[in-house]
């Protein structure tokens, strides 16, 4: 039997989403401990394998399963034997022979974390292909506007799911596996999506997507509860894709004006890296209202969460995280006392001279 993997926000269905966020929400409490690790994966081993560049991703798998007791193998493309030309699939079997439990997979095409899949017995979990997704992304996206709506409700619990929310997804949504998988997974939880940019960048089919476009940002924008805008790839100002950067700003990012005019209900996200005075002015970046950071924190909840759905859980829906067993109180050790000055001419007691020649000797 192949292990489980995470490759596309629909190898999960609703419950399992909901499931994720319960568990998350039983690590956030690890996560407030001062030791803030369990002992649920000890013996597991995971791989981070990178084959395109990343801060958040990767940084917070590593410390989710170092969080969970997981061991820890990092694959860096750049220093590896790949630069002699061995191949992709010998850099996965090589690694599988290893004996590792999980392999997170990042690259610059799309489909490799599937393909991936066929040559490793480990569970596979995307951490971004190409133009194609980014599963975990989109679930700590869902997890912190739950979470956020928990919060102004006052409710510990939260909203179950995403039912009555409108989303609006801003940006290069053509080329985006950020916006694939949050469209899946905001429509899963019952939000209503409405995709904004320029014609250019916009999918040039919506069927099959359970969505809504525009190319006029403030038609929409004082109707939207969240405003998720997307990273402007900087190649593509290049191309003929996008006008100038600045004309970007000025018809599709969120302005410092059009964050004057939001609502403070209105919730600012971004998955990062940001390109600030592009897609975001940076005082949008910043108000009250933004959840960037709280992204970033919940990204590692979240990969606690995934990692152990696939690799701990004996059944879907199990919530409970084992205690780390207290650690007892170290005593007090007791002061020594003040060792007397020898007064000035006094000859030592026999005994400690000769302790004092025998170490000498020692
Ligand atoms: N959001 C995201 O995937 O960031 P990184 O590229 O830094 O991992």
């Amino acid at each position: 039997m192949s292990a489980r993997s995470l490759v596309s926000i629909t190898d999960l269905d609703r419950d399992e989403i909901l499931g994720i966020f319960h568990l998350a929400d039983a690590f956030k409490e690890v996560a407030e401990r001062p030791i803030p690790k369990v002992p649920a994966l000890r013996g597991k081993t995971v791989a981070t394998m990178f084959f395109e560049a990343s801060t958040r991703t990767r940084l917070s798998f590593e410390t989710a399963a170092k969080r969970l007791s997981a061991d820890v193998m990092s694959f860096s493309a750049s220093t590896s034997s790949l630069e002699k030309g061995e191949s992709l699939r010998d850099t996965i079997e090589t690694i599988d022979a290893m004996g590792v439990d999980a392999m997170v997979v990042r690259h610059k095409s799309s489909g490799v974390p599937a393909q991936v899949r066929a040559w490793t017995k480990a569970s596979v979990i995307n951490g971004g292909d190409g133009q194609h997704e980014h599963p975990t992304q989109a679930l700590l996206d869902c997890y912190t506007i739950r979470e956020a709506l928990a919060a102004r409700a006052g409710d510990e619990e939260g909203p179950e799911d995403l039912r009555g929310l409108r989303i609006g997804i801003v940006g290069d949504v053509r080329h985006s596996r950020v916006a694939r998988s949050d469209v899946l997974a905001m429509t899963t939880l019952g939000a209503e999506v409405v995709l904004v940019g320029p014609r250019t960048l916009l999918p040039p089919s919506l069927d099959g997507w359970p969505v809504k476009a525009t190319v006029d940002l403030d038609s929409v924008l004082g109707d939207l509860d969240v405003v998720y805008l997307l990273r402007i790839q900087r190649e593509r100002a290049d191309s003929a894709l996008l006008p100038s950067l600045d004309e970007y700003h000025w018809r599709w990012g969120l302005t410092r004006q059009r964050a004057a005019r939001l609502s403070d209900r209105t919730l600012v996200m971004h998955p990062g890296p940001m390109n600030r005075g592009v897609e975001i002015a940076p005082e949008a970046a910043d108000l009250p209202s933004s959840l960037i950071t709280r992204q970033v924190k919940n990204g590692v909840l979240i990969r606690m969460a995934v990692l152990f759905h696939l690799l701990g859980a004996p059944a879907p829906g199990l919530i409970d995280v084992p205690d780390v067993p207290d650690v007892p109180d170290v005593p007090d050790v007791p002061d020594v006392p003040d060792v007397p000055d020898v007064p000035e001419g006094a000859e030592l007691p026999e005994s400690d001279g000769q302790l004092a020649r025998g170490a000498l000797h020692a």
